[in-house]
């Protein structure tokens, strides 16, 4: 097959790339539908065949990443998400605006082949709720007039003004906050590597290779209470020594940039802003471990970010911050970007190695454990990009300082993503243990519109949720963990008095039935059991004895599935049936008697 220049040239790198060539199907299928529109049979074949696959393996494995098509999409993808922090804050009511506006539904085309429309999940823009992609560009804090001229300009042939990059539009720092990861947001060109060594960028790298052994650079993250930013806490110091020091296989770091828990969007401008705190963190990583190849594997959705990533890398290369002898230090380090397409699956960290693979996001059974036997069968450390990107300042000025600004045994910031119905929702840095409340009435700007507050999600979308009651916490792990819910991935969503929780809890479900990978039982079936059950609710339709089963059938969900996602799915409803019962009653009624909460006058 003859393929176009540029996409042969990709193809030719990608090929050449990983260790296993299979590595390279999702990034090939991916950048052979932008370039087409679709993957076309022929398509499947020839990427079969540089791959050493049959096509079956390709078709069955393209299937599984809902960014993947078969059929054609018009010249402009239209992308509504439509998930809890957009829901609030008009989501749907955009979406039905775009499906008038275009006249057409759920993944169809309009006649002329220019428009096609998806709803999505979570396009990770959570604070400029209500968001929307066409194609790779984002456009956030949407009204139907903004929307509409988006639509004008796109049918003009007019490229609208995008909401991407985030650095054009960095709000002013709340006094509260302690900028350390995201010091450089807002700083002109802080992607550029000049501007980050001109801010001490790459000197915590130079610490830990040329003054410090593996052993001390890790002593140095133990001291530093760093506990991983990905939603678990686990402590970041023990996870990297956890890797055998000895090794026949190469060792490798992972950085997780799947980003797509709802309610969580730090990655992207951690990665827009600052490439080279990342990049510099793995680095450290691999210097810890004796790894000599990381890998950055970013969710698909984020690829002007990719872009950027791959331009700081490049540039990293030429300076000699990456590759070999690295500032003369005698370590040798490679790192390349990967891009997914579309499965929340893959943010788990034994499915995203699996997706590496080139296969289907399907979790591994453990143990083995990564750090033992992960990606390629080989010692591997998989942390998130916030945590990655907060080695360099720990190595830089210290565990203990570090350590200091935090509470006990939860070192440093971290970037909460506050959406929702609040006055000013945004990302800010700050120290962790934090008071929930002053989050809420006093960073975020207080409640929007004057209303009440009803419920809080504290760390994303699958976390027990508190009441107004339960606000009273410090954003720790081990503080969250005593209130009864999770800090997760930092990803608070604040709700109203007016939102009707079944439907926040028949949202949140369809969600997770929608991203179940399906392949065990408890989670398949719970999620879309439960997904029913929550509609039928909302719609008038349920009856007393369902009020229980909801809970039950969460419960026999929990801990009991492969991985966490039948856990992330049941926690939320658990909580919600229990502090908001009521609720559930008053629907039986037939009628749900709570404002719809997407109403995008109503929010501006
Ligand atoms: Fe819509 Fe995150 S972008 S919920």
């Amino acid at each position: 097959m003859n393929l176009p220049p540029q996409l042969e040239a990709k193809f030719q790198t990608l090929e050449n790339r990983y260790p296993v060539k299979r590595s390279a199907l999702i990034p090939m299928l991916l950048y052979a539908q932008d370039q087409l529109g679709y993957v076309s049979d022929d398509m499947i074949g020839e990427i079969a065949r540089r791959l050493g696959l049959n096509t079956l393996q390709v078709t069955e494995t393209m299937a599984y990443y809902s960014m993947l098509r078969r059929q054609r999409a018009g010249k402009y993808h239209v992308q509504v998400c439509t998930n809890v922090s957009c829901m609030l804050r008009g989501g749907n009511n955009l979406y039905e605006f775009v499906q008038k506006k275009l006249e057409i539904g759920h993944k169809q085309t309009t006649a002329d082949g220019v428009f096609s429309l998806e709803e999505v999940e979570c396009l990770g823009a959570c604070t400029g709720a209500p968001a929307m992609q066409v194609n790779y560009d984002f456009y956030e804090n949407l009204t139907t007039e903004r929307a509409t001229q988006i639509f004008e300009a796109l049918e003009a042939g007019r490229k609208p003004g995008t909401s991407a990059p985030i650095s054009g539009s960095v709000k002013p720092r709340h006094p509260a906050e302690v900028p350390v990861i995201s010091r450089l947001f807002g700083v002109k060109d802080s992607h550029k590597l000049d501007v980050y060594v001109a801010h001490d960028g790459y000197k915590g790298m130079e610490r830990a290779l040329k003054e410090l052994t593996p052993d001390q650079v890790i002593e140095e993250v133990k001291k530093s209470n760093l506990r991983g930013r990905g939603g678990a806490g686990f402590p970041t110091g023990m996870k990297w020594s956890f890797v055998p020091k000895e090794s026949a296989k190469p060792k490798y770091i992972l950085c997780n940039a799947d980003e797509s828990e709802p309610g969580t969007c730090k990655d992207r401008p951690l990665m827009e802003m600052m490439p080279h705190q990342l990049i510099e963190g793995i680095v450290i990583a691999g210097r810890a471990v004796g790894s000599h190849q990381g890998y950055i594997y970013i969710r698909g959705e984020y690829r002007y970010v990719l872009d950027i990533m791959d331009g700081a890398i490049a540039e990293a290369y030429k300076a000699g911050y990456l590759g070999r002898n690295i500032l003369g230090s005698g370590f040798d380090f490679d790192l390349v970007t990967h891009t997914g397409a579309g499965a929340y699956e893959c943010g788990e960290e034994s499915a995203l190695m699996e997706s590496l693979e080139g296969k289907r996001g399907y979790p591994r059974i453990r143990p083995p454990f990564p750090a033992v036997v992960g990606l390629y069968g080989s010692p591997t450390v998989i942390n998130n990009v916030e945590t990655l990107s907060s080695a360099p300042e720990i190595l830089r000025r210290g565990g203990e300082w570090y350590a200091g600004i935090g509470s006990p045994k939860n070192g440093g910031t971290r970037l909460f993503c506050i959406s929702g119905h609040v006055n000013k929702p945004g990302i800010y840095e700050l120290p962790m243990g934090f008071s929930l409340r002053q989050m809420i009435e006093d960073v975020a700007g207080g409640m929007l519109n004057g209303k009440k507050l009803k419920a809080v999600i504290p760390g994303g979308s699958s976390c027990p949720l508190l009441t107004a009651d339960e606000i009273d916490v410090a954003m720790d792990y081990d503080s969250v963990a005593k209130a009864g819910s999770m800090l997760g991935s930092g990803g608070l969503v604040v709700i109203d008095e007016d939102t009707c929780m079944v439907d926040l809890a028949r949202r949140i479900m369809h969600f997770y039935a929608h991203e179940s990978c399906g392949w065990c039982i408890p989670c398949r079936e719970g999620t879309g059991w439960l997904r029913k059950m929550l509609d039928r609710f909302h719609a008038g339709g349920a009856r007393a004895e369902d009020i229980p089963m909801v809970s039950e059938l969460a419960k026999n969900m929990l801990g009991k599935t492969f991985c966490p996602l039948g856990d992330a799915a049941a926690m939320p409803i658990i909580s919600i049936a229990k502090k908001w019962r009521h609720e559930f009653e008053q629907h039986l009624s037939g009628k749900c008697p709570y404002k719809p909460a997407d109403v995008l006058a109503a929010v501006r």
